[in-house]
């Protein structure tokens, strides 16, 4: 898959060049996709990335629309109404197809990579135990960020892919004649109008930091900072 890829790419690079060297096609060497289950705080009561999720499509394409269908294991429908399909996925929430797991809907690590080595910076980070990464964020919040992107998290138009649509255009469709489509729907993603809906930004303290930055900062911390314009629009809720 593209998003798993790119992914790939992105963590391997930060971690070392020497590690393309081991890398085996078809075997992926990165990161374990951890499924919502594995997200604890997000997904709590209260936490709105994951009551906004809770409430959008995206938290039902498996369930809904191929649970229970002929095409319930179908790799031609999972590659949009699943995530992670035979990939390496940690043993627990997944389902198997073809004798290749995947995690049922359009889940967190579809868009955001997946989530092994990010669990660990945020429940120990520096093997400093489950304050360190809350400590780090008071203390530093730009540095928490780009610890955050270092272990493989991925936020389009900050990161990889460059642009918000570029990673919806990987399952969604903007023209009937387009290459990839749904064989099911003729619907065709009005980005604008889809984004407004899926928007699932907050304030936290890191927008708060980089409201206020001087210019030197902005280029000290260019690498995470939004890039895509789409980004800088006015956040939905406060934290
Ligand atoms: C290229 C990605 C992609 C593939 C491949 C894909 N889907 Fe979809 N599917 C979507 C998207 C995106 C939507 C929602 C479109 C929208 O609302 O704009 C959708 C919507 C649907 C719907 C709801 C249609 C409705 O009535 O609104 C069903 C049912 C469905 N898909 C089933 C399938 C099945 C079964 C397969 C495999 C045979 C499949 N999809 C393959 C992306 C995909
Ligand atoms: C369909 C892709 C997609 C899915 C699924 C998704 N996200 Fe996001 N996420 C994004 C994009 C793109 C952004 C940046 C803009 C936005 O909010 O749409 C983002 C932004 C965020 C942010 C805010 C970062 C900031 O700059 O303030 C958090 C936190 C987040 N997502 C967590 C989650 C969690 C937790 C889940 C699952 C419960 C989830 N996301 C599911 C694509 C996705
Ligand atoms: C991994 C594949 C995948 C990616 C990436 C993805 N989507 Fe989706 N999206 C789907 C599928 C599948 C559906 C269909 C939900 C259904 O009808 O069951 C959907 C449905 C939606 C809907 C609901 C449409 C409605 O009826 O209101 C919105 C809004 C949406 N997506 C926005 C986005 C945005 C914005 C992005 C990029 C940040 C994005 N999606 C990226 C697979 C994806």
């Amino acid at each position: 898959m593209l998003r798993s890829k790119t992914g790939m790419i992105f963590l391997s690079g930060v971690i070392s060049v020497c590690s393309f060297v081991f890398l085996l096609p078809g075997l992926s060497m990165g990161a374990k996709y951890i499924s919502n289950s594995g997200c604890k705080c997000h997904m709590s009561k209260g936490c709105y990335e994951g009551d906004e999720y809770k409430e959008r499509l995206h938290s039902n394409t498996w369930e809904k629309r191929l649970k229970g269908t002929p095409d319930e294991g179908n790799p031609e429908c999972l590659k949009c109404h699943a995530t992670a399909y035979g990939e390496n996925i940690k043993k627990g929430a997944e389902k198997a197809s073809d004798g290749k797991k995947f995690l049922p809907n359009v889940q967190c690590e579809a868009c955001h990579g997946a989530g092994e080595d990010y669990e660990k910076v945020k429940k120990n980070y520096e093997g400093k135990g489950k304050d360190a990464f809350k400590e780090l964020l008071k203390k530093d919040p730009l540095m928490a960020r780009k610890v955050q992107f270092d272990a493989g998290l991925i936020i389009a138009g900050i990161n990889t892919p460059d642009t918000v649509k570029e990673q919806c255009l990987v399952c969604h469709w903007e023209s009937a004649d387009a290459k990839e489509k749904c064989p099911k729907t003729d619907k065709l993603m009005d980005f604008e109008d889809y984004f407004k809906k899926d928007d699932h930004r907050d304030e936290d303290e890191i927008d708060n930091v980089i409201k206020k930055m001087s210019d030197a900062d902005k280029k000290k911390w260019s690498a995470i900072l939004p890039k895509d314009k789409i980004l800088y629009r006015p956040l939905k809720k406060k934290h």
